[in-house]
C-alpha cells in the first residue's frame, strides 16, 4: 500500500452497512425491463420466491413490499383487531407493534433474555390473558428465540405466532429454520438485510389454510392470482385487501441476491467472526460482553458489544465516530417510546430492555466489507480505554 492509499483509507468514514451487489442485478433488472412485464408475479419472482423457500423450508412465500406490510398483514389474516392484545418484545423494531396498533387491538410489551436481547418466555407466559389474540417474536440478530419454551406456550394456549424474522435469513435452531416458527413469518429485503431488493419483504405462511387470502389480500383484495393460474376465468374484488406486491424489477434485484446467498453469509461470517476472535481479550479485560450465540445458528446480520454501562456505550460510539466509524446502538424500548404508550401497556417495569439499549453498540458489518475495515475498526474499539 502506498503512503497516499494509508492515508485516504485512513480519512474513509466506514459507514454502518453497506447494501450487498451482486453480478446479476443490473442483467436481470434489464432482462425486465425488455420483457414488458414490469409489475409483480413474472418470472423472477417465481425465481425469487422458490429460492426464499429454499433457504427458509417455510411451506409458503408471497413476495410484498416490505417487512412492514408482511406483518400487516399478518394482523389482519389472524383477526387480530380492537380488544384483543398482542404479546411482544419492547425491544423490537415498530413495524411489529404498528401492525397491531393499527387494528385496534392493545400491544403487551414483554421483557427480553439479556443474553440474546430475544422475548423472555418466562415473561410470555406471566402475560398471556383472556384477550391475548397472538404472541409476536423477533429473532434479534438473527440469533433465534427460546423457540421450544414459546411453541409450548403457544400450544397450550392455543395462541398462534408472528414470527419477524427480518434479520433471521438462514438461523436456524434444531430442526427449526428461522422463518417457521410462526404460523406467519414476515421477511425484509430493505438494503440494510444481508439479503436486499432495495426496499422489499415476504410472508411466509406456514398454515396452508391462510394462502388463499393472503394471495387476495396482496393483490388488492383481488383473486387475480387464481386468475392468472387460469383458476376462475374474470377476477373480482373479494375481500378487503391493499397493494402489497413486490414490482419484478425488486424481485429481479433479489433473485439475483438470493443466488448469492451463501458467498453473501461466508463473506458476513467472515467478519463476525474475525470481531468475535479479536476483541476477546479487550472485552474480558474492560467488563464488556461480546454478542455469543453458537456459530451456523445464527444469521450474522449484526455484531454488538454489551458495555458495561451507558456512559461508555455513548463514550464508544463517540469514540469510533472520532476515527471515522459509525456504530450505533439498536431500539428505543417500545413500551417507553410515544406510540407505545398509547397503544400499549406493560404488566411491570421492563428493566432488561432498557438496560439493554442503554448498553449495546453494533459494530460496522457487511458482505464485502474491507479487510482493512475491520482492522481499523478493532483497531479503534481496542484503543478505546473501557471502563
Ligand atoms: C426486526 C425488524 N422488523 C421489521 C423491520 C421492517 O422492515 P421493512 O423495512 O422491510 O419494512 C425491520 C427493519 O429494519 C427490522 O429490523
Amino acid at each position: 500500500m502506498t503512503i497516499d492509499q494509508h492515508h485516504r483509507l485512513k480519512r474513509e468514514v466506514i459507514p454502518f452497512s453497506m447494501p450487498y451487489s451482486s453480478s446479476n442485478e443490473l442483467a436481470n433488472v434489464s432482462e425486465v425491463l425488455r420483457s414488458g412485464h414490469v409489475h409483480g408475479d413474472g418470472i423472477f419472482t417465481a425465481r425469487a420466491t422458490e429460492r426464499l423457500l429454499g433457504i427458509t423450508t417455510a411451506d409458503h412465500a408471497l413476495l410484498t413490499t416490505s417487512a412492514t406490510h408482511a406483518l400487516e398483514m399478518a394482523s389482519v389474516l389472524l383477526n387480530i383487531t380492537d380488544g384483543d392484545e398482542v404479546i411482544l418484545p419492547s425491544f423490537t423494531f415498530p413495524s411489529a407493534a404498528d401492525a397491531v396498533a393499527r387494528t385496534g387491538a392493545t400491544c403487551v410489551f414483554v421483557d427480553i433474555d439479556p443474553a440474546t436481547g430475544n422475548i423472555d418466555p418466562q415473561q410470555v407466559s406471566e402475560a398471556v390473558g383472556p384477550r391475548t389474540k397472538a404472541i409476536s417474536i423477533m429473532h434479534y440478530g438473527g440469533v433465534p428465540v427460546q423457540i421450544d419454551a414459546i411453541l409450548s406456550i403457544a400450544r397450550d394456549h392455543d395462541l398462534p405466532i408472528i414470527e419477524d424474522n427480518a434479520h433471521g435469513l438462514g438461523g436456524r435452531s434444531g430442526e427449526h429454520r428461522l422463518g417457521t416458527v410462526g404460523v406467519l413469518a414476515a421477511q425484509s429485503f430493505h438494503d440494510t438485510k444481508n439479503v436486499h431488493s432495495g426496499e422489499g419483504g415476504a410472508l411466509l405462511i406456514n398454515d396452508p389454510s391462510l394462502v388463499e387470502r393472503a394471495e387476495i389480500m396482496r393483490e388488492k383484495g383481488t383473486n387475480r392470482s387464481q386468475f392468472l393460474r387460469g383458476q376462475v376465468d374474470k377476477y373480482s374484488w373479494v375481500q378487503i385487501g391493499s397493494s402489497y406486491l413486490m414490482s419484478e424489477l425488486n424481485a429481479a434485484v433479489l433473485d439475483s441476491q438470493l443466488a448469492a446467498f451463501d458467498d453473501i453469509q461466508h463473506a458476513r461470517f467472515g467478519v463476525w467472526d474475525r470481531y468475535s476472535l479479536e476483541l476477546e481479550e479487550w472485552a474480558a479485560e474492560n467488563g464488556v460482553r461480546r454478542m455469543s450465540p453458537p456459530h451456523g445458528i445464527h444469521s450474522a446480520h449484526v455484531f454488538y458489544l454489551v458495555m458495561p454501562g451507558w456512559e461508555s456505550q455513548t463514550a464508544l460510539i463517540s469514540h469510533l465516530r472520532a476515527a471515522g466509524i459509525i456504530a450505533t446502538f439498536h431500539y428505543v424500548p417500545l413500551d417507553s417510546s410515544p406510540a407505545g404508550r398509547r397503544y400499549g401497556r406493560v404488566l411491570q417495569p421492563l428493566t432488561q430492555s432498557e438496560d439493554f439499549s442503554r448498553r449495546i453498540v453494533r459494530l460496522p458489518l457487511w458482505a464485502g466489507m474491507p479487510e482493512d475495515y475491520v482492522a481499523r475498526v478493532i483497531a479503534a474499539v481496542v484503543e478505546f480505554p473501557g471502563r
